[in-house]
């Protein structure tokens, strides 16, 4: 293979995809021990979206990456890679990824996952810009998705206000005029994290058995504590990293994408900096934590509210499981009015994964609210009630009736 190194490495498109369905504050208060004025004071969380029955983390994933694409002005078959970040894939195997690009019809590119949880979107675009510098591959799809409320045990307070569904994408691509785009990185892993924030059980240490079903150990658990001091101890200071790699000063940053986990673990960074908190991008009361389809989400928003103008300097900035943190310091080159481009996520895809594979409906407890509240597409609701989903509450198992 001749391999061809680029002058420069610049995101081309960008996309985001937010299910329908809303969970609000208030929703919750009817599931857990808690209150608006909590969620509120302690996050910033104000709601957060669900997946719809039919939807998966591909799903998702194809749609926000599509419109990437779209807006990039390329055609799906010029995309050489596909890296889906997640931490909710649709199975163990095959990679999510995978069924993607099935999804959105590609013929050509090479796709795998990448886990690094909330941090997972800004690896990912490290790891496309390397493969693009190398003069590996040309154009690659960098996603964020998670569908996390299928993961979250809704009677835990500690967790099931925190997280919500979404995807976010950019397409990284080759260009051959000098500058923009990444002018400094870093990446940090630190283990003594790991079982900070875990899903216990479904993998090879601890496969799925009836009394790991019924213990929720395939549910999210989380040190809330421990992960919000080291949040507040390392976005800072690796965002801090990628910006004098790049030659920079904090000051000189238009714009701050952050991991949205917490609006106070965001106000620390701002502070941690010296910077005040406008240069922050915050949507995390819309979307709450949506961990590696945040940072995509953001930056998709922050482009197409006219946040970002060509020639800003940008920093992706995120923590999480692992534990985990990245930043990625970048002048931005894109056109915002591209966005204009982007397919609407009213059409088709080539093939629904949810088509292929059923997707297991919303979490029973949540559904009951989602119904009562009144506001999500009656289709959706109608379609998960016509699979009725069976709680068995000896096995705490859901079954779909044949
Ligand atoms: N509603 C009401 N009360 C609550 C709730 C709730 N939802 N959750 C906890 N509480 C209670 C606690 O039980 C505790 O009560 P106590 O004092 O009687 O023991 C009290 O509120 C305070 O609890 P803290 O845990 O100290 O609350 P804190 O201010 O730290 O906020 C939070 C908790 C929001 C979870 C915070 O610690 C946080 O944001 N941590 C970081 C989480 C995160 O960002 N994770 C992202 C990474 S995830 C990933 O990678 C997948």
């Amino acid at each position: 293979m001749s391999l061809l190194t680029p002058r420069s490495v610049r995101i081309s498109g960008w996309g985001s995809y937010a299910p329908d369905l809303v969970l609000t504050n208030a929703d919750l208060e009817k599931l857990v021990d808690t209150s608006d004025e909590w969620i509120r004071t302690r996050t910033g969380i104000r709601e957060r979206r669900v997946a719809g029955p039919h939807e998966t983390t591909a799903s998702m994933a194809a749609r926000a990456g599509r419109q990437a694409i779209s807006v990039a002005g390329l055609d799906v078959d010029d995309i050489d890679l596909i890296v889906v970040a997640t931490l909710t894939p649709d199975h163990l195997t095959p990679a999510t990824a995978v069924l993607v690009k099935e999804a959105i019809g590609n013929t050509t590119a090479v796709a795998f996952d990448l886990g690094a949880a909330c941090s997972g979107f800004v690896f990912a675009y490290t790891a496309a810009d390397a493969y693009i510098r190398s003069g590996m591959y040309r154009n690659v799809l960098v996603i964020g998705a998670e569908l996390l409320t299928r993961f979250l045990d809704f009677s835990d307070r500690n967790t099931c206000i925190l997280f919500g569904d979404g995807a976010g994408a950019v397409v990284l691509s080759a260009s051959d005029e000098e500058g923009g785009g990444m002018a400094g990185m870093e990446l940090t892993t630190d283990p003594d994290g790991a079982y900070m924030i875990w899903i216990p059980a479904g993998g090879s240490r601890s496969p799925a058995t009836p009394g790991s079903v019924a213990s929720g150990d395939h549910f999210l658990r989380m040190e809330g504590r421990e992960t919000y001091r080291y949040a507040t101890r390392t976005l800072a200071s690796t965002a801090l990293r990628a910006i004098e790699r790049a030659g920079w000063q904090p000051q000189d940053i238009d714009l701050f994408i952050p991991h949205q986990a917490n609006v106070r673990i965001i106000e620390s960074v701002a502070k941690g900096l010296g910077l005040p908190i406008e240069r922050m991008f915050v949507n995390v009361d819309r979307y709450g934590n949506t961990s590696a389809a945040s940072v995509g989400i953001a930056l998709a928003e922050a482009v197409d509210s006219g946040r970002v103008k060509v020639g800003d300097r940008i920093v992706l900035v995120a923590f999480g499981a692992g534990f985990t943190s990245g930043a990625v310091a970048l002048t931005w080159t894109a056109d915002p009015a591209a966005a204009g481009r982007a397919i609407p996520h009213s059409v088709p895809l080539i093939r629904d994964p949810a088509d292929w594979h059923p997707a297991d409906p919303i979490p029973p407890r949540l559904l009951a609210v989602l119904e009562a509240h009144g506001h999500e597409p009656s289709a959706r609701v109608a379609m998960a009630r016509t699979e009725a989903i069976v709680v068995d509450p000896q096995r705490e198992t859901r079954e779909v009736p044949a």
